[in-house]
């Protein structure tokens, strides 16, 4: 597969925007959350199914360019938990769009070398959809690249509940369970995925939507006004830019400051340290 520079033509706005990321500093794992299609077609005195439509493009585009930069994982928000809410034509032109994807785009994710899976409640899913998915997920198994999650019918909490409800039956089961960060995380839909450091919202709205609760807890957001239908990869590759330019500190000091890290709070209960240093790193 060609990396992303060497598909975009020299001089164009994308090519500059790509040459000027520090290839060192990429994100691991994007998340996003797609927003804004309704929107897109109100503005355009269009049904609300248009802005689903219009929203394909913009998919296969972000698929593709995490694919050639490299990343680890993209985790897509196709559909929530809540989205049942909507009206039932609505609901049908989004499992018919997600099929129509599916079928049409997995050429190019094996192309692309991405290895496609669904994370969320997908046995509640009609038996249609989830044999389309499960039929892209086998296919791009053998897949080293990218990992592309699509999150369906899929909430942060839901996660969590089930996470945990795991964990309680492998205790009723008699075998060892220590809940533990690690435990849960494991437990997760996106257990072995490093956690996204890098979410984007398209159409303006500062909320998280109940989207990977667990896992955003030390993701850089970004909010843009753009519609997600109109998100194309120059959107991409700014929101990454604006990452870069962030200092991820996870709680500790920036850099430069040089003040000696402290210890964790249960070795320092006599405490020792600084606190001063203590009261800065929290
Ligand atoms: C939010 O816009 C978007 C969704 C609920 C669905 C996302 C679906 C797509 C991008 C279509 C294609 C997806 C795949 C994976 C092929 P909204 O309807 O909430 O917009 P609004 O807030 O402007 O009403």
């Amino acid at each position: 597969m060609k990396s992303l520079l060497e598909i975009l033509e020299p001089g164009s706005p994308d090519w500059v925007l790509a040459t000027s990321l520090d290839a060192g500093r990429l994100p691991k794992h994007i998340a996003v959350i797609m927003d804004g299609n309704g929107r897109w077609a109100r503005k355009r005195s269009m049904p609300r199914v248009a802005g689903h439509r219009a929203g394909v493009e913009p998919v296969r585009i972000c698929v593709e360019t995490c694919a050639r930069l490299g990343l680890e994982a993209l985790t897509l928000y196709a559909f929530s938990v809540e989205n049942w809410k909507r009206p039932r034509a609505e609901v049908e032109t989004l499992w018919r769009l997600l099929r129509f994807y599916l079928k049409k785009e997995l050429a190019d994710l094996m192309r692309n070398n991405v290895r496609f899976q669904a994370i969320g409640r997908i046995e509640e899913l009609p038996a249609s959809i989830r044999r389309d998915l499960q039929e892209t997920t086998d296919a791009t198994a053998g897949n080293t690249g990218l990992r592309l999650n699509l999150a369906i019918n899929y909430g942060g909490r839901a996660e969590i509940v089930d996470a945990v409800r795991a964990l309680v039956d492998q205790a009723r089961r008699g075998e060892a369970v220590e809940v533990t960060e690690e435990s849960i995380s494991n437990h997760l839909y996106t257990a072995n995925i490093s956690d996204p450091d890098l979410l984007i919202r398209t159409s303006g709205e500062m909320r998280v939507s109940n989207f990977l609760l667990w896992q955003i807890a030390y993701a850089e957001l970004y909010v843009t006004d753009t519609l997600w239908p109109d998100f194309r990869r120059k959107d991409l590759l700014s929101a990454i830019m604006d990452f870069q330019r962030r200092e991820r500190r996870f709680g500790g000091l920036s850099t430069d400051e040089s003040i000696p890290a402290a210890a964790s709070p249960a070795a320092t209960s006599s405490s020792s340290s600084s606190p001063v240093a203590e009261a800065l790193i929290r």
